[in-house]
């Protein structure tokens, strides 16, 4: 039985997504799948329709008056995969934990009564590294850590690192982890330079399969099921069905790397022939693994090629049409432009945008950096979020960007060829919880722009 962690203290990376689609995914796959609520705003259990009186607070509580056993609480998803609710009560448990000895092995004690009767155990942790987040870390033999391209969320993952290593070092517990990219968007070139980023930076820990951005994720999740019950040919389903493949021949090679070692041992005493048939086995599987992975190379390989194509195109549209109009830029998100139900403005609120558009200062942001291939703005006025908006235009080496904002005070930094930095020309700056240095400008409602 495989337990894994799906964790990142950073939120909206797309855990529980993760954790519904892909429980689905193994389920679909034949394998026998519970996926284990772990978050008190119970994401999971709502996202695929199951509201519970019960959840694994009153199987891990000791304070609850109705105590129960996991068995007891257990819930079947559309036949594909189980599933143990979660609800906000499970959020006391890091406190009552607190103090308690052995807390950190709960989950473990619990779910040896299940132990055998699943292949694979997901666990949907909370956005914190709290005592849950320990308790699953410590539970499972694997982390999966979702994160997105189209933000920046490295930290995220540094910090998740940390917990590892401290799970390793103070509970003597090895997880072997595991980066899953999520939300890619193939439209933004930063997405490219950030994927590459975390390839160099985490080499051998990502998985092949990529999820891209996908609005049928998020419409299934409304309706309370998993994607491949919503829309079954959809890029999501196929990205998540894809993960699942993946993973399934992974662990097959471990197992059969396992068994080579176990019969390593007793090759000696066997006959000739049966030791030559096995070698021709042998060759055989790995030519076909080889098989296989060169065809999901290929299809890589077509997405980016295509990918590439598209932001090429994308970046002379954008170009036309900063040239044809100066009225401010109106944010365009992936899922604006796929959602379904879009509507003109009402006249109500196009008075509201009105008065939103009168408020903003083009605020004026730039770098002098020659040879640089790209470079971004980012920061709190955008919850720091990249897209094209905030891409900075190469004017002789000098890269600028006018962005509209509203009156207040915005720590930002430049992400130059992906590589985050602070502002040069401004000496306005501050120490973030991380170490890093954000940059500040002020954005006055007299329409004075300081520190920049
Ligand atoms: N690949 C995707 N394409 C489009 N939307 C997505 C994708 N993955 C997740 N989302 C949407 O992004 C939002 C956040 O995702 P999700 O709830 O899975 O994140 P999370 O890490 O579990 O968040 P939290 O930290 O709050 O638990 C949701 O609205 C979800 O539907
Ligand atoms: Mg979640």
């Amino acid at each position: 039985m495989k337990i894994i962690s799906i964790a990142n203290q950073k939120g909206g990376c797309g855990k529980t997504t993760t954790a519904i689609n892909l429980a689905a995914a193994l389920g679909l796959n034949g394998k026998r799948v519970m996926l284990l609520d772990l978050d008190p705003q119970a994401h999971a259990s709502l996202g695929l329709d199951i509201e519970s009186q019960d959840s694994l607070y009153n199987v891990i509580s000791n304070l609850t008056p109705r105590k129960l056993k996991i068995e007891n609480i257990i819930k079947s998803v559309e036949g594909i995969f189980d599933i143990v609710p979660s609800n906000i009560l499970v959020g006391t448990l890091e406190q009552e934990l607190a103090d308690e000895i052995g807390r950190e092995l709960k989950l473990t004690e619990i779910l040896k009564a299940v132990e055998g009767q699943y292949d694979y155990v997901l666990i949907d942790c909370p956005p914190s590294l709290g005592i849950l987040t320990v308790n699953a870390l410590r539970a499972s033999n694997e982390l999966i850590i979702p994160v997105e391209t189209s933000r920046f969320s490295m930290q995220g993952v540094d910090h998740l690192t940390d917990i590892v290593n401290l799970v390793k070092d103070r509970l003597n517990h090895t997880v072997k982890s595991n980066i899953l990219v999520t939300m890619f968007d193939s439209r933004l070139r930063h997405s490219f330079a950030m994927l590459s980023t975390f390839k160099e930076r985490f080499t051998g820990l990502l998985f092949d399969t990529i999820i891209h951005i996908n609005v049928k994720l998020k419409e299934s999740a409304v309706m309370g099921k998993p994607v491949s019950s919503y829309d079954k040919y959809c890029r999501g389903s196929k990205d998540y069905y894809s993960l699942a493949k993946e993973m399934i021949s992974i662990e097959a090679q471990e197992e059969r790397r396992l068994e080579e070692a176990q019969e390593t041992a007793q090759e000696e005493d066997e006959p000739k022939d049966s030791r030559i048939e096995k070698v021709v086995r042998a060759i055989r599987e790995a030519q076909e693994e080889q098989k296989v992975a060169k065809e999901q190379r290929q299809e890589v390989k077509a997405q980016e090629k295509e990918a590439k194509a598209v932001a090429k195109e994308d970046a002379a549209k954008a170009e036309e049409k900063s040239a044809e109009t100066k009225k401010p830029r109106v944010k365009v998100t992936p899922e604006a432009k796929e959602a379904p139900d879009f509507k003109p403005l009402s006249d109500k609120m196009k008075a509201v945008v009105k008065k939103e558009v009168q408020d903003l200062m083009e605020t004026k942001f730039w770098i002098d950096a020659a040879g640089a291939k790209s470079v971004y703005v980012t920061g709190s006025f955008n919850d720091w979020s990249l897209d094209e908006n905030c891409r900075l235009k190469n004017n002789n080496g000098r890269w600028e960007a006018s962005i509209p904002l509203k009156g207040g005070v915005y720590k930002y930094q430049f992400i130059v060829d992906g590589v985050w930095r602070e502002d040069p020309n401004n000496p306005r700056k501050e120490r973030n919880s991380f170490g890093d240095i954000n940059s500040l400008v002020e954005v006055s409602t007299d329409g004075q722009t300081q520190a920049v």
